[in-house]
């Protein structure tokens, strides 16, 4: 006989352990499953250790930057096991803390296997784990992505670095090369630059971070070449061949080779659903994708998804707001959904900070918009730190006045973004910001100084 659960959650991602605790806590049994680390990508090699590393990074960077403050610092000598340690070190205390919180609980139960869907009991759908049958009417898919590994002629005989095994990885590479120019090739891009590496990017299109307008990406580009990063735009990869001693990607027809030392590949992600026996029960997903309504519910009555698995953003923060919106769906008035502002940042050096729509996306949705620019080389703060790169850039319904899309473009962008992503909660006009009172001397002034010349 199966093991009874009300709810079982299959994946301890950024939505499954606090689902877990919340559904236990409103007296629904509930049973964790997870094959591997509590905490999912962001704790166990995503944001955690990636925003550790590049916090080594940053430190780096300003002692080589020490003569423009004042200071003499002869030279940096990298330690890069002992960077790489501290990021792991976090990780482990981190994923400490997630384990603690289920020691000695048989609600929520946590479960250590891989789960998989293994038809109905009835009204209940059956989880196989391991030699254990479990069984609920509710089962919450949150099992995460994977870095995408693209069939390239000759990957298969290269040691290839990714956001999954970077951890692992305690050489520094000498002459690194990164094949993709998204989030993940660019922040690991300029961390491993820092640390001394020679990189190179190999991007396919003629745009790095393409989720960004091309003023954006083209700005940060040149910031990214003047730390002496190398890329290569429209590359088509056709070939890698591990010499042994170096590695060389060969590129279009003309057969151009770019070599290295070390390969990472970023060229996206892939949901970790092809071995969950989706067809079991009959959840329709589409190149691993599940679907999912707004309420995140699957086509079967009963399944939902969350975190990556589910389409659309993947970002740890949206995970967990799909925790919210699980719980309003089993255990509360189901009004939560997932209609819902999302910001999201880039964690190169300075960072991207976004919401909503970029200008590039307002242009084309058709509705009448204003922009305004402010060059943050203007902000008193900026200066004073020795911050100016980069440019803020809001984007308004010239009918209602409410901000339809943000970008901020500098140091500490992702804390300074909320304010508008506040704002575009409240549904408020940005003259709220433009008329009220920012600390002077603050980067936040320029959060509204962008806003006179609306
Ligand atoms: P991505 O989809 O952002 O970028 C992949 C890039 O690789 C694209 O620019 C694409 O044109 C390029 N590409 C694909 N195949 C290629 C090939 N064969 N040769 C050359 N270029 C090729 O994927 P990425 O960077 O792996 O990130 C994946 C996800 O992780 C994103 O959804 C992101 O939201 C999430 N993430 C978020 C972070 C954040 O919020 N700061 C940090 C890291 C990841």
């Amino acid at each position: 006989m199966p093991e009874l659960f009300d709810v079982i959650i299959i994946g301890a991602g950024q939505a499954g352990v606090p689902l877990a605790h919340a559904l236990a806590q409103r007296g629904r049994r509930t049973a964790l499953v997870e094959r591997k680390n509590l905490g999912g990508s962001c704790v166990n090699f995503g944001c955690t250790p990636t925003k550790a590393a590049i916090a080594s990074a940053r430190v780096a960077h300003l002692a080589r930057r020490a003569r423009e403050f004042g200071l003499r610092i002869p030279s940096v000598d990298v330690d890069f096991v002992a960077v790489i340690e501290r990021a792991r070190g976090i990780v482990n205390a981190t994923r400490a803390g997630i384990e603690r919180s289920f020691a000695g609980l048989d609600n929520p139960k946590l479960i250590h296997g891989q789960a998989k869907l293994d038809g109905r009991d009835g009204e209940h759908f059956v989880i196989a784990t391991g030699s254990r049958l479990l069984s609920a009417e509710q089962v919450v898919l949150d099992t995460g992505t994977r870095s995408l590994i693209p069939p390239i002629d000759g990957i298969d005989a290269v040691d290839v670095i990714h956001a999954g095994n970077w951890l692992d990885h305690r050489e520094l590479p000498e002459r690194l090369i990164v094949i993709g120019g998204g989030v993940i090739a660019l922040e690991m891009a300029q961390f491993y630059r820092r640390m001394g590496s020679s990189v190179t990017v190999l991007e396919a299109s003629q745009q790095i971070a393409g989720t960004e307008d091309p003023d954006v990406a083209g700005a940060l580009k040149g910031i990214l070449e003047r730390e002496g990063i190398s890329f290569v735009l429209g590359a088509s990869v056709r070939r890698i061949v591990n010499r042994g001693d170096e590695i060389a990607i060969l590129l279009g027809v003309g057969g151009t080779e770019i070599l290295g030392s070390h390969l990472f590949i970023a060229t996206g992600r892939q949901p970790n659903t092809d071995d969950l026996g989706l067809d079991s029960v009959g959840v329709r997903s589409e190149k691993g994708i599940i679907k999912v309504d707004e309420r995140l519910a699957t086509n079967v009555a009963g399944i939902w998804a969350a975190g990556d698995i589910r389409g659309g953003p993947m970002f740890t923060h949206t995970a967990w707001d799909d925790h919210r919106v699980l719980l309003s769906q089993i255990a509360g008035d189901g009004a939560r959904t997932t209609m819902r502002v999302i910001p999201y940042a880039i964690y190169t050096d300075p960072e991207i900070g976004r919401v909503g729509m970029n200008e590039k996306a307002a242009r084309a949705s058709g509705t009448t918009i204003k922009v305004a620019r402010f060059e943050v080389q203007r902000n008193s703060k900026a200066v004073e730190l020795g911050e100016t790169e980069g440019f803020i850039k809001v984007i308004v319904d010239a009918g209602n006045g409410q901000i339809i899309g943000a970008t901020v473009f500098c140091y500490d962008a992702a804390e300074l973004v909320h304010m508008y992503v506040d704002l575009m909660n409240a549904h408020a006009p940005y003259s709220v910001i433009r008329e009220a009172i920012h600390i002077h001397p603050t980067l936040a002034e320029g959060i509204q100084s962008v806003l006179f010349d609306l």
